[in-house]
């Protein structure tokens, strides 16, 4: 009884769902299933094998819509900011993989995302409406506070599972961040995507349909906790699922696992061989082949014949050839069955991983939970992170330590920063990362926010930065100690990049890619103000940063700053951005760019300095531009 008049047709929808559960679809009367089940007109349009939902022509529209934003350079908020490789981007996720597109196109080697589960708790941004304005958009990477913070009821919001979209809500965010992802790998690279049963189902349809089925590679599970939960009224689930998929399975090439010293310790060499160490493999197989089937005599004279349903391991001419080489042996006494000795010089150095992932070998939920506080002077800022090691198992397993860039745009704390920062100092690796997180708020009344977190990227950030502090501090140590002991680092020269710098979405600098500034009202003051596209405000450092994403760029390239521009990628794009003049366009020069960009204002005034400057640059050979 709650007091209210009961709602007739919600009754008798409830009931219909009793008797004909099949006839439903998120909670609604699917109409062609329904003439199906009471009528003899059974006319599926389209039919065929294929995954969809309400709102996926829309999800679909939602890529082909160019953004209008770019990435703003926050150095006071990162660590090595010039010359670090590892970049973490505040902002809405659908937005900065629209961002990077141009520039990080086939350039990730290893996506690992954890999206919101759908639990019907979680919240995540749906619809992608990007017809907007720039109040819109605003409201849309989250109605903004008075500090320009996110509210959580933007566009950002709890999907329930009372919601009539439920599941087709959680695809339409997950469908063009996907496609997007896709773009930006690597031919030979992978993805891997934590899920649990809530959505497993929809997001493996949703990968064949994005990736292709034939690049599916594994559905790994993860031992998330040991206890049940008695409280659960059926099972008491204690796993997740990672997907992984390539982008071309044709060009992927599984990293192994590294071996273990448990599996190394399998191998003795109790004959002294001078191969070195081996272990007893098994001589029999089955089933059955005939002509591996014959006798053997041992040196003890006993004369021993396959297993029943069993054949020898080898043809008798091959088994021969082994023993001439000393490659079996029949125990001490000479009387044990038979075993072809296997060396471990001789095996693959990696093991292939399984796809049972135990919490001895990669950690539970609560030991993440632990770590993080661990690093927060124990303290809790964020529920449900994932093991460090269970994310180094993944960056292993994606990567080559040498070169590979990871990506995660679903970064929660940053685990993914950690597991990539430690793997590297592990094994003398040069993984790079990016992450993304949105600035979502933090709850006010939660301890992360007392302590002055407003938002979960501001833990993301802290967190980077205190895993830096803590490995720059093992590594002095570790140093000081070696020096004592008078000994030298494992690969001399190898440095760590102990650094990451932080970039933050925002609306573009420019006005000419801004076209929700024109209406019909303004159209004539607008154009005369695009006389300059610049919008006012603008730093030099931002739209650098916004030049070098449009022009393809990195956000990572080498930029030195001269008088006057600054020279990217060794000296392959020169960009004046302050001031222009006669000798700042003869220095340019002088450093043989390929390309030269120049913003117009600049000449504002001097028509002849930009006659000039054409043709001069044309007269270089080289690609100019003004913006
Ligand atoms: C499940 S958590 C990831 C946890 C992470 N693996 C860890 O170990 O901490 C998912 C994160 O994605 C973020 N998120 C959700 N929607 C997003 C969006 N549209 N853009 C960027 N981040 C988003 C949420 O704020 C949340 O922190």
């Amino acid at each position: 009884m709650n007091g209210k008049s009961l709602n007739i047709l919600q009754d008798n929808l409830d009931k219909l769902r009793e008797i004909f559960p099949d006839i439903f679809s998120e909670g609604k009367i699917d109409i062609e299933k329904f003439k199906a089940a009471f009528t003899d007109d059974i006319n599926f349009n389209n039919e065929r094998y294929v995954l969809n939902w309400a709102g996926k022509a829309d999800a679909f529209k939602t890529l082909q819509t160019p953004t209008i934003a770019t990435l703003k350079p926050i150095p006071e908020e990162s660590i090595d900011f010039d010359i670090t490789q590892n970049v973490f981007i505040e902002g809405e996720n659908l937005e900065v993989l629209k961002v990077l597109q141009k520039s990080y196109y086939g350039k990730v080697k290893c996506i690992i995302i954890d999206p919101p589960y759908n639990t019907g708790n979680d919240s995540f941004v749906y619809p992608d409406n990007f017809k907007e304005t720039k109040a819109e958009y605003e409201k849309r990477v989250g109605d903004k506070n008075e500090d320009g913070l996110l509210m959580k009821d933007g566009q950002f919001r709890k999907n329930s599972k009372d919601s009539g979209h439920f599941h087709s809500n959680w695809l339409s965010m997950m469908y063009p961040r996907l496609f997007l992802a896709k773009n930006l790998l690597k031919d030979d690279g992978v993805i891997f995507v934590h899920i649990d049963d809530n959505e497993v189902h929809n997001l493996r349809l949703l990968m064949n349909e994005v990736f292709g089925e034939e690049n599916f590679i594994s559905q790994i599970i993860w031992q998330r906790a040991y206890a049940p939960v008695n409280m659960n009224r059926h099972f008491s689930p204690n796993h997740d699922y990672i997907i992984c998929y390539s982008k071309n399975i044709a060009s992927y090439n599984l990293v192994k696992l590294p071996r273990t010293d448990k599996q190394n310790n399998d191998y003795q060499n109790p004959d002294n061989d001078p191969r070195g160490k081996w272990k007893a493999g098994n001589p029999s197989v089955g089933p059955a082949v005939e002509k591996n089937i014959y006798p053997i005599t041992m040196p003890s004279g006993r004369v021993v014949t396959p297993p029943k349903g069993r054949s020898w391991l080898y043809s008798e001419k091959r088994y021969l050839e082994l023993v001439a080489d000393n490659r079996i042996y029949y125990g001490k006494d000479g009387n044990s069955i038979w075993a072809p000795k296997l060396f471990l010089s001789e095996v693959s150095s990696g093991v292939t991983p399984l796809t049972l992932w135990t919490y001895q070998e990669v950690g539970h939920s609560q030991d993440a939970t632990k770590e993080l506080k661990k690093l927060f002077d124990d303290n809790s800022y964020f529920d449900y992170p994932k093991p460090v090691k269970l994310i180094k198992r993944l960056v292993h397993l994606g990567t080559k330590k040498n070169v590979d860039l990871v990506l995660d745009f679903f970064a929660g704390s940053a685990t993914t920063a950690q597991a990539v920062l430690e793997l590297n100092k592990e094994d003398n690796g040069n993984r790079k990362f990016i992450l993304v997180q949105l600035p979502e708020l933090c709850d006010e009344n939660s301890d992360a926010f007392k302590e002055g977190y407003r938002t979960i990227a501001d833990i993301s950030k802290e967190r980077i930065r205190r895993v830096i502090h803590k490995l720059e501090n093992e590594q002095k140590e570790n140093k000081d100690k070696r020096a004592s002991e008078l000994s030298f680092d494992n690969e001399p020269g190898h440095t760590n990049d102990f650094g990451f710098k932080v970039f933050k979405a925002a609306p573009s600098n420019f006005k000419i890619w801004r076209g929700d500034e024109i209406s019909e009202d303004n159209i004539l003051t607008q154009l005369e103000a695009f006389s300059d596209p610049l919008k006012g405000e603008s730093k030099t450092e931002n739209i650098l940063f916004e030049l070098l994403l449009k022009a393809g760029y990195s956000l990572t390239e080498n930029i030195i700053k001269k008088q006057g521009y600054y020279v990217v990628k060794d000296s392959e794009l020169i960009m004046a951005l302050e001031k222009i003049n006669q000798s700042t366009v003869e220095n340019i020069i002088s450093e043989h760019p390929k390309k030269v960009i120049v913003l117009d204002q600049l000449f504002a005034g001097n028509d002849q300095l930009k006659t000039n400057t054409v043709l001069q640059m044309r007269d270089a050979g080289i690609d100019f531009k003004t913006i």
